[in-house]
Parts: structure tokens; C-alpha cells; sequence
């Protein structure tokens, strides 16, 4: 049965529309709204996929920030501490004058390890997270 559409107004970034609407160009998109659903779904998608992150888990969750943001170095800091006893390393490189990318491994209970990654997703300034998890080694 076809879905009645609803109609949603959405404030923007303007350098984040014209990204957006480049890449529905490329891909063919035949209006923005098809890619606004398409990216919402996808939203969708890897929520789901996240919240089938449980039991004993080992990970990594990579991140690209802008260190200039006002008091995002201390919040990503914060989070590390209160999670210190899954957290077994990082890794820290200084991209540019304003971007950091990080590396964080993790190994704890899945329920735990993706409540580390929403933090960081939650940030302000933090401009990519990617969590990736994997069953402890004697489980694959
Ligand atoms: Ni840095």
C-alpha cells in the first residue's frame, strides 16, 4: 500500500546542502527529497545495526573532530575516562591545523562499547564516527 508522505521542514548548513545536493546529483537522484529519504533509511539501517551490538564485543570507533571546538577536546577526554575499563588504546593524529582523527579499541560488553560511540556522536564539532565490532576472537 503507498505510504501517505509527509511534508517536514528542515534547517540546514549551507555548505552541508550543497555536499548533500552534489552527491544526489552524482548518484541520480531524480529530487532531493528521494535522497532525504534514502538518507533517513540509511539513518534507519545503521541504528538498527547498532542497537544488534550485544554481548562481548571487541571494536574500534574512528573519529575526525575539529580539536578547536570549544571544550570538544575535554568532552572526548571525559568519555574516555568514564569508559577507561573497555577502552585499551587510541591512536591520535593531528591531520591538520584544525582536525584530529582518533582511533579508539575497545573490548567490553556491546551495550557498552556503542554507548562510547553515541557519546561521541552526540558531540558537537566531531565531524565522522565510525563504530565497528566484531565477536571476541575465540567466538569467530
Ligand atoms: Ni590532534
Amino acid at each position: 500500500m503507498e505510504q501517505e508522505l509527509m511534508r517536514i521542514g528542515v534547517s540546514l548548513p549551507d555548505n552541508l546542502l550543497t555536499k548533500f545536493d552534489g552527491i544526489i546529483e552524482k548518484r541520480g537522484y531524480s529530487s532531493r527529497s528521494e535522497g532525504i529519504r534514502d538518507a533517513i533509511r540509511s539513518y534507519i539501517t545503521y541504528y538498527e545495526w547498532m542497537s544488534d551490538v550485544k554481548g562481548k564485543r571487541v571494536g574500534t570507533i574512528t573519529l575526525i573532530y575539529e580539536h578547536t571546538k570549544r571544550g570538544l577536546s575535554n568532552a572526548l577526554t571525559d568519555i574516555q575516562h568514564e569508559y577507561s575499563s573497555i577502552i585499551k588504546s587510541s591512536i591520535h593524529v593531528h591531520l591538520d591545523h584544525d582536525n584530529c582523527l582518533e582511533v579508539i579499541i575497545l573490548d567490553g560488553e556491546g551495550e557498552d562499547v556503542k554507548g562510547v560511540a553515541e557519546s561521541i556522536m552526540s558531540l558537537k564539532g566531531v565531524k565522522y564516527v565510525k563504530l565497528n565490532t566484531a565477536p571476541p576472537a575465540e567466538k569467530i
